[in-house]
């Protein structure tokens, strides 16, 4: 099936935030009493802001009343904005830019995140009047590995799955896309995304064409 939507995640794809969650979440756990490692973030990435507090209380053995519970999720955004303050396109992933740039008008481009900061943050680096459409963590209600995310996006591109292509670099979000019947190419390491059709390390390099050969057999 031909390839005509592409639809990126946003955080450790696009753009270089994925440290600066881990950082702002290590704080709050650390202020909760909770300690968790680089492996146990691996699970946090593509989570949603609420979903991510509940892995790390269940990690802790905590529980927290509803008041305690959305003080501390807002602690965490807070210091999450604070270190993300001063980004600038200089924060874009290197060669994304370059790819979304060579994408654009061949392929209908979608943001699926689960962020709600996403909007503001794609205008800080200065790719959001690429996308023709965007969905983002203010527009849906289940965390990935649910597909609702991607299958919003490519509703709303309107393509169908199997024409679309995802960008992911957490393991949630490969899931999410294959749940979705979407064709997924991870971004990072090949033996955390081995669910993933094709992996590569970054888009330096990489552009559709190289995309259309690695997806060719799929
Ligand atoms: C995802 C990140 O893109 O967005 C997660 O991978 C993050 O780490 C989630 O928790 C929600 O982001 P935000 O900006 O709404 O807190
Ligand atoms: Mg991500």
């Amino acid at each position: 099936m031909a390839i005509r939507g592409l639809i990126f995640d946003l955080d450790g794809v696009l753009v270089d935030s994925a440290r600066y969650h881990f950082e702002a979440w290590k704080k709050l756990a650390a202020s909760l009493g909770i300690d968790f490692t680089l492996e146990q973030n691996e699970e946090l990435k593509g989570i949603s802001r609420a979903d991510s507090l509940k892995k790390i209380m269940n990690w802790g053995g905590l529980e927290l009343s509803d008041q305690a519970f959305s003080d501390a999720m807002e602690r965490k955004n807070t210091w999450y904005l604070e270190l993300i303050q001063g980004m600038s396109p200089k924060e874009a992933l290197p060669g994304s830019r370059a790819f979304i740039e060579s994408a654009k008008g061949t392929y209908g481009l979608a943001l699926g995140s689960a962020s709600r900061n996403a909007r503001s943050i794609l205008q800080r680096v200065e790719l959001l009047s690429f996308f023709d459409a965007l969905v983002d963590g203010n527009d849906t209600n289940r965390s990935k590995p649910d597909p609702q995310v991607f299958q919003l996006a490519a509703e709303r591109l309107g393509q169908k799955p199997e024409e679309c292509v995802v960008f992911e670099d957490a393991v949630a979000g490969v899931q999410a896309a294959k749940a979705a019947g979407m064709r997924v190419i991870g971004v990072g390491a090949p033996d955390v995304l081995h669910q993933a059709d094709a992996v590569i390390d970054g888009f330096s390099g990489f552009g559709p064409k190289e995309m259309e050969r690695r997806l060719m057999a799929v």
